[in-house]
């Protein structure tokens, strides 16, 4: 499956290619984009014990290939890392006119990218997602970053990607835990914009089920973020959508001390804000018990004992994205339709409450 994304006013142009096995041609797919020999694949020590050799034996003949490689999981994305990615990359006398290639989850991904965009003033990269957040979200839309002490993602650039290489057959080594963090993300895009995605995972009843598939639910998660990024690369309008859920879900990362995953967080943030603005009458009455339906079939749900309002509301101030003492909350017209509703933040607290 193929899909092309193309930013408003061709800010960036690139093809996404999903297919499983396509590790096997890696290398031409590589050439399609780009001429050059030298290559420098960052990727994290998890991904590189589990697919080092298949990587090489399919870029050796073709490329000259160097590895970077950073610890696995959120902690790498830092600016200590970025600057051993640097160091590394100079090492490698790495030129602009090279390659990088981000090769593993998003945190990778995310790294990658903002050293991609920042290294000799830019380099051309290509994403080879590996997680099942990487492939059906973070792996277009160009957001790179790294996190700050003072909160994630608070250093990074808008940086395209040459192109998006996508093998499924990746996520058969994933573990149960990033398989339900992904399909926290997956649900996510059914609820803002895809009534049929959302009937058609309600009817999946295995993880069997759900990999037989997994093809054409990437394609359609990109599809829907494809939509929304051609006509709003820098989130300022109905991009925006895509943080349903987030919003409280972030929120509760950070009261819980990353302790839920990102998925059930964000399942979490999910259900509580549309079970207050169904209370409120902006949601279709019924929605929210199709949401928790639909997170009990992949059993995503998570303890919020403790849940304390005031400090969530706390967090979610503190967020980079409010604006002028008022926010931007994401919420259901019905299950496949969403939009953006401003509140002045004294009106967060009646969207919050669990
Ligand atoms: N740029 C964006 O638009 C965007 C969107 C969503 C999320 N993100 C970022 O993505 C990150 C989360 O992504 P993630 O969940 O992929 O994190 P991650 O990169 O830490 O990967 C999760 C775990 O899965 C492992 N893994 C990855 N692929 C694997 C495979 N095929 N087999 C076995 N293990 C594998 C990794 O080693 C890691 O332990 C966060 O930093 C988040 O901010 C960015």
């Amino acid at each position: 499956m193929k899909l092309d994304i193309n930013i408003e006013k061709n800010a960036a142009k690139y093809e996404v290619i999903i297919k499983n096995g396509l590790i096997q041609n890696l290398s031409e797919e590589i050439k399609n984009v780009y001429s050059g020999k030298k290559i420098a694949v960052l990727t994290d020590e998890n991904i590189f014990e589990l697919y080092c050799s298949k990587l090489e034996s399919s870029l050796n003949e073709q490329f000259d290939v160097s590895f970077i490689i950073i610890k696995t999981g959120e902690n790498s994305k830092t600016l200590s890392v970025l600057e051993f990615v640097y160091a590394k990359l100079s090492e490698y006398n790495i030129q602009r006119s090279d390659l990088i290639i981000a090769f593993g989850g998003g945190v990778v991904g995310d790294l990658t990218g903002f050293a991609a965009s920042t290294y000799l003033r830019g380099i051309d990269y290509i994403q080879v997602p590996t997680s099942l957040i990487a492939q059906t979200d973070s792996c277009i839309g160009g957001k790179t970053a790294v996190n700050l002490a003072e909160g994630k993602n608070l250093a990074g650039s808008f940086y395209h990607p040459k192109a998006v290489l996508i093998d499924t057959d990746f996520l058969l080594t994933l573990s149960d835990k990033y398989i339900k963090d992904g399909m926290g993300e997956i649900i996510k895009y059914a609820c803002i914009k895809d009534l049929s995605l959302f009937q058609f995972l309600m009817n999946i009843k295995s993880k069997h089920e759900l990999f037989e598939n997994i093809e054409k639910i990437v394609h359609t998660c990109l599809s829907i973020k494809k939509q929304l990024i051609e006509f709003d690369e820098k989130d300022k309008g109905i991009r925006m959508l895509l943080n349903f859920g987030h919003t409280i879900g972030h929120a509760i990362e950070k009261y819980y001390s990353f302790q839920i995953t990102h998925g059930e967080a964000v399942a979490a943030g999910m259900l509580i804000i549309t079970k207050n603005s169904e209370r409120i009458g902006y949601t279709e009455i019924g929605t929210y018990e199709k949401l928790k339906a639909i997170s009990d079939n992949f059993n995503i749900q998570c303890n919020l004992d403790n849940y304390n309002k005031k400090e969530i509301k706390k967090y979610i101030l503190s967020d980079k994205k409010n604006l002028n003492n008022n926010i931007n909350l994401i919420l259901l017209k019905k299950i496949g339709e969403s939009f953006i509703h401003n509140v002045p933040v004294n009106a967060v607290d009646e969207f919050i409450t669990p």
